[in-house]
């Protein structure tokens, strides 16, 4: 089981969630970050500090969001816009460093009317 990134996160990006994570499994993309859900003990603590609740617990997701819980695995699962192997599991997104892609479903998704 995971914790789970939805699309409220996209272009918001407030990363209060890092600061929380005792794991360090919350991994920062280009337009969202994304929970690894191999290394997510479900400890919970990102999920009220996130501003927007963009976190579920996967179980709790909404409907419109569920399809985000197989597209933070298929972050780390499938290779990236200009990378040619997965991520898979670092151990550590300080480690990683920022990815700067996105999954398709992110990188799709509508900007935001100013
Ligand atoms: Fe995104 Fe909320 Fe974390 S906006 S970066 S999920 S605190
Ligand atoms: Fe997982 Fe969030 Fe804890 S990503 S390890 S539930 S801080």
């Amino acid at each position: 089981m995971t914790y789970v990134i939805a699309a409220p996160c996209i272009d918001v990006l407030d990363r209060a969630c890092v600061d929380e994570c005792p794991v360090d499994c919350i991994y920062e993309g280009e337009r969202s970050l994304y929970i690894q859900p191999d290394e997510c003990v479900d400890c919970g603590a990102c999920e009220p500090v996130c501003p927007v609740e963009a976190i579920y617990y996967e179980d709790d997701l909404p409907g419109p969001f569920q399809l985000f819980l197989a597209d933070n695995a298929r972050f780390f699962d499938q290779p990236l816009p200009g990378r040619s192997a997965a991520i898979g599991s670092p151990g550590g997104a300080g480690r990683l460093g920022v990815v700067g892609a996105d999954t398709d479903l992110v990188a799709s998704h509508p900007h935001a009317v100013s």
